[in-house]
């Protein structure tokens, strides 16, 4: 998606005879996420991808908003979740609505099945744990504070070097890129752009499985799951070429924008979804006009929610915050530093900040005195 990327072996020409050594055919597909025109990709399998060996009905898996709830800021800790499940099964949904869904999960296992998001690019961070992301692309090797992009349709399975790990997951239904006014003509990162060319991750290795076997591929569309065995590897690919795969970015890399005056959080934006942004609160040098106030001013967002993960404690307009920790303040009303954080921000010269409907689950790990948060008598 980025720029164009290849792996392994592919024949010089699309759509020709590329043959195994044993004669066969290797199976060509084209895998596209927008029609025929979006980023694509082209690759080579040794066995037919469209070989099923069965299916199952997993059930429904969509997502029970909670209906009438009052308008009010939350804060919600993260803290409270118990380690459960793997990558996929130990996600919580905590907020969302018909664009992104907002998922937090504190792992406890290794995922044995492959996992398909076909309705959804995900975008996951990687708050604690390091691993690889292994996928139909190749590997993918991450570390904390990772952001991985994975654009729907990729087959793929998370291995954490070690366990519990603490990964916020979103979940996308347009696609994730990166903002356009980044890119030039070309679609290369402009020189003013936060981040790299360089600062990204595509798969390293592609390893080729030509294994035979049972393997299970949890595909999820149409707000079901759907587990589909496969008599071979899915992960069975000798060669691609493209635009389309999954990589990955730190948050580490992320180069903040500072300004003599406050600069407001479009600057820290690094990925753009549909109807929705993901920004990057980094550790920065602060506003330097001398008598700047470096923290933000109130500010309504009348026509958006704004959420925050904090990465750790260290929020220098909020205080009662910890590490984890995820606030939610929503359109319609105003939210700014609490009481006595403006006078305290006074001089600092640097952050070591890092960073819609909600569920029955949010409200398991909420604080409920959050709006009281910014009462000064
Ligand atoms: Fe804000």
């Amino acid at each position: 998606m980025p720029r164009y990327h290849r792996l392994g072996n592919i024949p010089r020409y699309r759509h020709t005879q590329f043959r195994k050594a044993d004669g066969g055919l290797y199976a060509e597909q084209l895998f596209s996420t927008r029609g025929f025109s979006g980023p694509m990709s082209t690759m080579y399998h040794i066995n037919l991808p469209t070989e099923v060996a069965g299916w199952e009905d997993l059930g429904d898996v969509s997502v029970k908003f909670l209906a009438d709830e009052a308008l009010r800021h939350r804060h919600l800790k993260t803290r409270l979740m118990e380690p459960r499940g793997d990558a996929v099964s130990g996600r919580k949904c905590l907020m969302g609505n018909n664009d992104v869904l907002w998922y937090q999960a504190n792992i406890a296992e290794q995922m044995t099945n492959f996992y398909k998001n076909a309705e959804g690019d995900e975008l996951l961070f990687m708050h604690t744990g390091s691993g690889t992301l292994e996928t139909m692309f190749g590997d993918v090797p991450f570390t904390p504070g990772d952001y991985l992009v994975i654009p729907r349709g990729t087959i793929y399975r998370v291995q954490f070097d070690s366990l519990p790990a603490k990964m916020l997951a979103i979940e996308s239904h347009g696609p994730i890129e990166i903002p356009k006014r980044y890119r030039n003509d070309f679609g290369q990162l402009e020189e003013h752009a936060p981040y790299n060319e360089r600062d990204i991750r595509p798969p390293s290795e592609l390893r080729t499985h030509d294994e035979k076997g049972e393997f299970h591929v949890v595909v999820k569309a149409r707000k079901r799951m759907t587990k589909y065995t496969y008599r071979f590897h899915p992960f069975d690919i000798v060669g691609w070429d493209g635009y389309c795969f999954p990589w990955a970015f730190s948050i580490n890399d992320f180069a903040p924008i500072t300004g003599k005056l406050h600069m407001p959080p479009p600057i820290h934006q690094t990925f753009d979804g549909h109807n929705f942004v993901v920004c990057s609160f980094c550790p920065r040098m602060l506003d330097f006009h001398p008598q700047a106030v470096p923290v933000p001013y109130n500010h309504s967002n009348v026509d958006s929610d704004e959420i925050l993960y904090y990465c750790n404690d260290k929020f220098g307009s909020r205080k009662g915050i910890e590490e984890g920790s995820i606030t939610v303040h929503p359109l319609g009303i105003p939210h700014g530093p609490q009481p006595g954080a403006v006078e305290a921000s006074l001089g600092a010269t640097r952050t070591e900040e890092l960073p819609l409907m909600l569920t029955q689950e949010a409200l398991e790990i909420e604080d409920p005195n959050y709006w009281k948060s910014w009462q000064t008598g």
